[in-house]
């Protein structure tokens, strides 16, 4: 009974284009692009692949069975089947880490508002010294990241307030559209700028001889990120997804569909700034300060293009930030609502506001004289080493070693193939991945970023 008063996805578009929509994110514009030009071209991006396909699409697989079983919110989907044993704390983990994140995701979406505005005003127009401190100025301002941060609130709020079904599926149907029409509009502006056919041989050329541990770990990692895994996202969308949701296929669909937004981000970036000679980076640098110089730059001849490419490009960024908000505001009302007992409304609030706090202290200490910097970094860094590095390795690990060698495989293989009705034609290769393939490349990058190994 208790399942019919929650919602549910209306349909299987809903269910692929919501959770791509938690995926694709500013990891996959800010990231990808830069780690695949680095490190070796289409052999980066074959290596990708590979990682999504050993280890994404199970991990992702696995967050869905949970999710699909428990249809309740995280924390409790983990309870149900932990039968009161200690691994219930890894649903709270999943929920903790999602909290932690929302507010600081929140104020990098709210920049990203802030730059369709400037675009639309002009204000990013101007030298490369000007627009680098255009950013600094910007995101050290005690009251504009800030209002924006609100703004991207109360906007995913709204999203929220109406529910599963028309909330964030009637959103995800038009905002990721709209991002894929983008993106493919701005790819082909760039690549007709002169000279940018060295920056597509930059993103795709092979080369073998930048393999190496690092790369390959690099693409792990990357995988992880980018799929939005062990963040309670995965598992508290497949709370909403029907019994006849075919959960492997959504998994490779959604995987696919991210793959391919982070490979045209690709084919923006590098044709656009090696047309104008610039050299890309990564990160928060490239999105806010590095490409409105390459726009300055290339379309210096056609200011009104730069103008709309510009004015394109941070509306992208922003519906990409925007899905993944939802996602994340998501898990935290879900559990809210349902582990408290309140209204999903009250639920919504809670988070709003709270996540809304955080969020705003962690932008106010980035400007000069907060007082919120600890072991010389930024609260706002301490949020995302923490949540990103530590929490987020650790709780995929236990994700994998509570489905791979707890759950019982009657339950795991039922929701594999929809009770049977499916072939499940790859469960052996999953159930193998998930036991042993998975924990030990997360412990791999776990370890990694630590240079322990
Ligand atoms: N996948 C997102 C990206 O590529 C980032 C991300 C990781 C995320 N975990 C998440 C977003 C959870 C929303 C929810 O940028």
């Amino acid at each position: 009974m208790a399942e019919l008063s929650r919602g549910n996805f209306g349909s299987k578009l809903g269910v692929i284009l919501a959770t791509a929509g938690s995926a694709v994110g500013l990891g996959n514009i800010w990231r990808f692009p830069y780690m695949a030009g680095q490190n070796g071209g289409a052999v980066f991006i074959i290596i990708y692949l590979a990682c999504v396909l050993i280890l994404g699409i199970p991990c992702m697989v696995s967050e869905f069975i949970i999710g699909r079983h428990g249809a309740s919110n995280t924390a409790r989907a983990y309870s149900k089947l932990a039968n009161g044993t200690a691994w219930k704390v890894v649903g709270y983990m999943e929920v903790l880490t999602g909290y932690l994140i929302t507010g600081y995701y929140a104020v990098v979406s709210g920049w990203c508002c802030n730059y369709i505005y400037a675009s639309i005003a002009g204000e990013l127009k101007g030298d490369p010294t000007y627009v680098s401190q255009y950013f600094e100025n910007f995101c050290s301002d005690p009251v504009r990241p800030v209002f924006w941060t609100v703004v991207i609130f109360l906007i995913t709020h709204f999203v929220i307030v109406h529910g599963v079904r028309n909330g964030i599926e009637k959103a995800s149907k038009w905002m990721m559209p709209t991002l894929f029409i983008l993106l493919l509009v701005i790819v082909v502006a760039a690549n007709l700028l002169p000279g940018s056919s060295k920056g597509v041989e930059f993103l795709l050329k092979p080369d073998f001889t930048k393999v190496d541990k690092d790369v390959f770990l690099g693409a792990v990692g990357q995988c992880f990120y980018s799929l939005s895994i062990a963040m309670g996202c995965l598992c508290t969308y497949a709370s909403y997804f029907s019994r006849r949701t075919n959960i492997v296929n959504s998994a490779v669909q959604i995987s696919l569909i991210d793959t391919l937004v982070a490979i045209l981000a690709g084919l923006v970036i590098f044709p656009a700034a090696f047309s104008v000679g610039i050299s890309p980076d990564s990160g928060p640098k490239l999105i806010f300060i590095t490409l409105p110089n390459v726009f300055n730059e290339a379309f210096a001849s056609i200011p009104w293009l730069g103008w709309l490419v510009s004015l394109m490009f941070y509306a992208l960024l922003s519906l990409a930030a925007l899905t993944s908000l939802m996602s994340l505001h998501e898990v935290n009302t879900a559990f809210f609502y349902e582990e408290l007992h309140i209204s999903r409304k009250k639920g919504a609030w809670i988070v709003t506001v709270s996540c809304g706090i955080i969020g705003a202290i962690c932008s106010l200490s980035l400007s000069k004289h907060s007082g919120l910097v600890f072991f010389g970094k930024s609260l706002f860094d301490i949020f995302d080493f923490v949540t990103g590095q530590i929490f987020l390795p650790i709780t995929g690990l236990l994700m994998c070693l509570f489905v791979g060698w707890y759950v019982p495989k009657n339950i795991v293989k039922d929701e594999f193939t929809n009770w049977g009705t499916l072939k499940g034609t790859f469960y052996g290769f999953y159930l193998f991945s998930v036991r042993f393939i998975c924990p030990l490349l997360i412990l791999a990058i776990f370890l990694h970023q630590f240079n322990v190994i």
